[in-house]
């Protein structure tokens, strides 16, 4: 009978001998096996009562699991912001669970410092002023709700009520939006400010950036003290970017907490530099970044990054005798959601460390050329119609009048012939097709084979 009795387990090398079984069954089979699987089923099976064993785990995952999970972590998987594992990550993400710290606060380990050293070094990736500081969050949602509670915690402040300790009830808020991402406005209600309180600020014609025009009204009509905007680099169906100079210095002039949500976009930065098209960035109060979107980290990692350290620590302050905070036993529990952590740092880390500023950029570079690609195929094509010119690495497009499909039908054909995976978005009103490329795996040949896709079904 198997327990968790130490010398009933399976051993290490018993341990590894199946992971590189599993690696090579999962290598063979990304060329092949479907990129999703909408008709997956998981048997009805019943708890039981005695164990069943390693063995029994492993052939039951080789045979009813693995073969109906996706290739989202493989080279044609375009829906949402899909980012791959990249190798180093992913071993370095196998050291994380074989060593299994918890990072709530330093003290025991050196995990604490190697997340301080990855924190800073994201800001040097980005050429962000060194006095950003923040935490690695489960993603760029938990950072978008981080960004809402900590732009709580400030307006509260200034109005004489610390939030954290009595509640947000006598706090006088108003928030400026324009496209903020389904995630920032679950955030807002997460952070008791509402998912439908905040203020609608008009977007510039034809796309989805915020008018700083009715932005610079809405906020001087606006007679309360407790401003808050949320602007984006870049939203996520038309990879649009808020004039951030113009909003920085807006919120300057109103006294507003800016929160800038660049889960994906920040990475154009490291094409253009400070003074592409996120430029202003550096001058916000908080920052959201996903690593499991471009960086190629496995999930759950993203980055909640703030100037305002210490109201971050307001916000999120646990207070409990046996956990005291000093210097040496850096308190990541006070500066984020969860008190016990995993050690998400390490991949990130370990990416940084093996693949260098150039090599980060050289991969983003990668993309876009192949999101370029499929974006001039499908402009060119009468069949579909390219909805906007694709500047980054998200090709939004529909099917064209001259396509006997509708765009949605359209899509779940494509999907169903189980070689890309694309996802739905709206554009003006109006149904499209998303493809989003940020995956280190995908090479010219991926694209080749959607675009033949996409001329069969055309046909
Ligand atoms: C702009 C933006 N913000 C936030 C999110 C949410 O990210 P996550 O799913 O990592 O929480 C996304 C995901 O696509 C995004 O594109």
């Amino acid at each position: 009978m198997q327990s968790f009795t130490p010398r009933q387990l399976p051993t290490y090398e018993h341990l590894l001998a199946a992971l590189e079984q599993e690696c090579q069954a999962f290598r063979e089979s990304l060329d092949t096996r479907r990129v999703s699987n909408s008709a997956s089923s998981l048997q009805p099976r019943e708890l039981t009562e005695q164990p069943g064993g390693f063995e029994v785990f492993r052939q039951v995952f080789s045979t009813e699991i693995a073969p109906q999970l996706s290739a989202s972590n493989g080279g044609r998987y375009w829906g949402f912001v899909t980012g791959g594992a990249n190798p180093v990550a992913t071993y370095a993400d196998w050291l994380v669970t074989l060593y299994n710290q918890n990072v709530s606060k330093g003290g025991d380990s050196v995990a604490s410092q190697v997340e301080r050293q990855a924190i800073k070094w994201i800001t040097e990736l980005f050429e962000l002023p060194a006095v950003f500081d923040g935490v690695m969050t489960t993603g760029a949602t938990a950072a978008n709700v981080l960004g809402a509670m900590t732009a709580r915690q400030e307006i509260g402040r200034k109005q004489g009520i610390d939030v954290a300790k009595v509640g947000c009830k006598e706090l006088e808020y108003t928030v400026f939006a324009a496209t903020p991402h389904a995630s920032m406005v679950k955030a807002l209600g997460l952070a008791g400010l509402g998912q439908e309180s905040w203020v609608q600020v008009a977007c510039e014609p034809n796309i989805e950036a915020m008018d700083t025009t009715d932005l610079a009204r809405k906020l001087a009509d606006c007679r309360g003290t407790g401003k808050i905007v949320i602007a984006s680099a870049a939203t996520v169906t038309g990879t649009d970017y808020d004039d951030l100079v113009r909003v920085a210095q807006l919120c300057r002039q109103h006294q507003a907490w800016l929160h800038v949500d660049g889960a994906f976009g920040i990475f154009e930065r490291l094409l253009a530099g400070p003074q592409g098209k996120t430029q202003g960035i550096e001058l916000a109060d908080s920052i959201t970044l996903d690593c499991h979107k471009w960086l190629n980290v496995p999930y759950d990692c993203g980055v909640f990054l703030t100037r305002h350290p210490h109201t971050l620590f307001a916000t999120c302050n646990v207070d409990a005798p046996y956990l005291a905070n000093t210097e040496e036993a850096f308190p990541f529990m006070s500066l984020g959601i969860e008190n016990s952590r995993r050690f998400r740092a390490l991949p990130v880390w370990a990416t940084l460390l093996a693949y260098g500023k150039q090599g980060i950029k050289a991969q983003i570079q990668r993309n876009v050329a192949q999101a370029a690609t499929l974006a001039n195929w499908i402009d060119a094509s009468p069949a579909y119609e390219l909805v906007k010119a694709c500047e980054l690495n998200v090709v939004v497009f529909s099917a064209s009048a001259a396509n006997a499909h509708d765009t949605e039908a359209l899509l779940a054909q494509l999907n169903e012939s189980g070689q890309v995976f694309m996802t739905p978005g709206r554009w003006q009103g109006s149904p499209v097709i998303r493809c989003a490329f940020s995956n280190w795996r995908t090479e010219q040949r991926d694209v080749e084979l959607a675009i033949s896709e996409l001329f069969r079904l055309a046909n």
